[in-house]
């Protein structure tokens, strides 16, 4: 008898809760943004601030965080790398991602670290799902593959109009993403808006259009909510 078959489908969300996530009483945070709008800095204050506060802090970064990680963001981020296929682009960010879950937040997270991670999957769902145009769905399943449905508790947005992202970065060496320029990084930061509205669940928005120390109240605020939340769920811990 002649069967019939069709072409896998996207994997359906509904599925992710069943992924594996690990029973740990760590706590997942990422950073997203455009280029300029400030992650760096507010990072590094929240790392400081949870430090004082006597918590265990992890910070990575996507791509990278892993010798393979570094080096398939190197190839990613050159400018000699030319132009990339989306497919590919979108592959190699994922590829480093799955690297850095699986020997660096994973094992963290297991032993009850806050892990803030500088850019996670939003990035790709920005960068490469809408400013490339490969489509959401699809760079959300891959992700999920990659990581194997792991998402932060919490994803902090530094929202910044790009025109005043790309005039704060304009001193610094551009990299491959960077050179798209103005119109692809309004694009990222629109997708990034609207990804934020579909998931107010884990998407925190800050104006990053202030100085540092503002920022980083409204940043304070987030961090210190997501603890107690964790810290509610586990009280043990
Ligand atoms: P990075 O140095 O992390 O940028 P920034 O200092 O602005 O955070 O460089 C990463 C670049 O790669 C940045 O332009 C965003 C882009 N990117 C993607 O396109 N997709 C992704 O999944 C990630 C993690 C980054």
């Amino acid at each position: 008898m002649l069967k019939r078959y069709r072409l896998s489908r996207p994997v359906p969300l509904t599925l992710v809760p069943k992924l594996k996530r690990p029973p740990a009483t760590g706590l997942f945070i990422a950073f997203e943004g455009v280029e300029g709008a400030g992650k760096g800095t507010q990072i590094s204050m929240a790392e400081a601030h949870l430090r004082s506060l006597g918590l265990d802090v992890l910070v990575t970064r996507e791509p990278g965080g892993t010798v393979a990680g570094e080096q398939i963001r190197e190839l990613l981020l050159d400018p000699a790398t030319g132009k990339l296929d989306a497919r590919a682009e979108a592959l190699l960010f994922a590829a480093s991602r799955a690297q850095t879950v699986a020997s660096v937040i994973r094992p963290a997270l297991a032993e009850g670290k806050v892990v803030i991670c500088d850019r996670y999957v939003d990035s790709s769902l920005a960068y490469q799902g809408w400013a490339r145009g490969l489509g959401e769905p699809d760079v959300l399943s891959l992700n999920v593959w990659a990581t194997q449905g792991l998402f932060p508790d919490m994803v902090i947005l530094l929202h910044l109009e790009p025109e005043l992202g790309m005039a704060r970065s304009e001193d610094e060496p551009r990299d491959r993403m960077e050179q798209e320029g103005q119109q692809f990084l309004a694009k990222v930061a629109d997708a990034y808006l609207k990804i934020a509205e579909e998931h107010p669940e884990r998407f925190v928005v800050v104006d990053a259009n202030r100085d540092p120390a503002a920022v980083f109240d409204s940043v304070r605020e987030a961090l210190e909510r997501a603890v107690h939340e964790r810290d509610d769920h586990h009280p043990t811990s």
